[in-house]
C-alpha cells in the first residue's frame, strides 16, 4: 500500500508542515482505538496526496488539508477539554488551529477541514477537494477501526513522531 518511491515523494512535499510542535503534538491523543491523531492525519494525507495525483488535482493541497483535518489539539476523550459534542465540535476546532498554523490556508482546503465529518456533521463538501479529503478520511477511519492499518503494516512505513510524552 505504501511504496517507497510514493511515500518519498510525499514527505518532500509535506515534511515542513509535518516538522511543526504542532502537528507532532497530535502523537499524545489516540484517535481510533491504538491509532493516534498523529497517525491517523498523516495516513489521511498520504491517501489524499495518492489520490490527487491520479485524478490530477493539486496533490500538496491535498497533502496539506489531509494532514490538518485533525488538528484539534485537544483529547476527545475528555469531555472537559472540549464544548459539546465532539462529531461536531472537533472539525471547528481544527479549522482554527489549521488557519493559525498556516496562515496563507486556501479556501478549498479551509472547506476539506470544517466539512470531512459529513454527513455525521452539518457543514457540506463545497468542492472537488473536500469531498477528496472527506473520502480518504472514511476510508483511513476504517483501516483502522478494522485492525487493517496493523495488517497492512502502514505505522512501519511511516515516520514516527518525534512528540515526547
Ligand atoms: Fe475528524
Ligand atoms: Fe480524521
Amino acid at each position: 500500500m505504501i511504496d517507497a518511491y510514493n511515500l518519498h515523494c510525499f514527505l518532500s512535499v509535506i515534511r515542513q508542515l509535518l516538522d511543526t510542535p504542532e502537528v507532532q503534538s497530535m502523537a499524545q491523543w489516540r484517535h481510533h482505538f491504538d491509532v493516534t491523531c498523529y497517525e491517523h492525519s498523516l495516513f489521511v494525507s498520504y491517501i489524499a496526496f495518492r489520490l490527487a495525483r491520479f485524478f490530477r488535482m493539486d496533490y500538496y493541497a491535498a497533502a496539506r488539508a489531509g494532514l490538518l483535518h485533525d488538528l484539534y489539539l485537544y483529547s476527545p476523550y475528555d469531555p472537559t477539554s472540549h464544548p459539546g459534542n465532539q462529531c461536531f465540535y472537533h472539525p471547528v476546532a481544527a479549522l482554527h488551529n489549521a488557519k493559525a498554523l498556516v496562515p496563507d490556508l486556501s479556501p478549498e482546503e479551509e472547506n476539506s477541514i470544517l466539512t470531512h465529518m459529513w454527513p455525521l456533521a452539518a457543514h457540506m463538501p463545497k468542492c472537488r477537494l473536500a469531498i477528496l479529503i472527506n473520502f480518504s478520511d472514511k476510508f483511513c477511519a476504517t483501516l483502522e477501526v478494522l485492525k487493517l492499518y496493523h495488517l497492512l503494516r502502514v505505522r512501519d512505513a511511516m515516520p514516527a513522531a518525534s512528540y515526547n510524552h
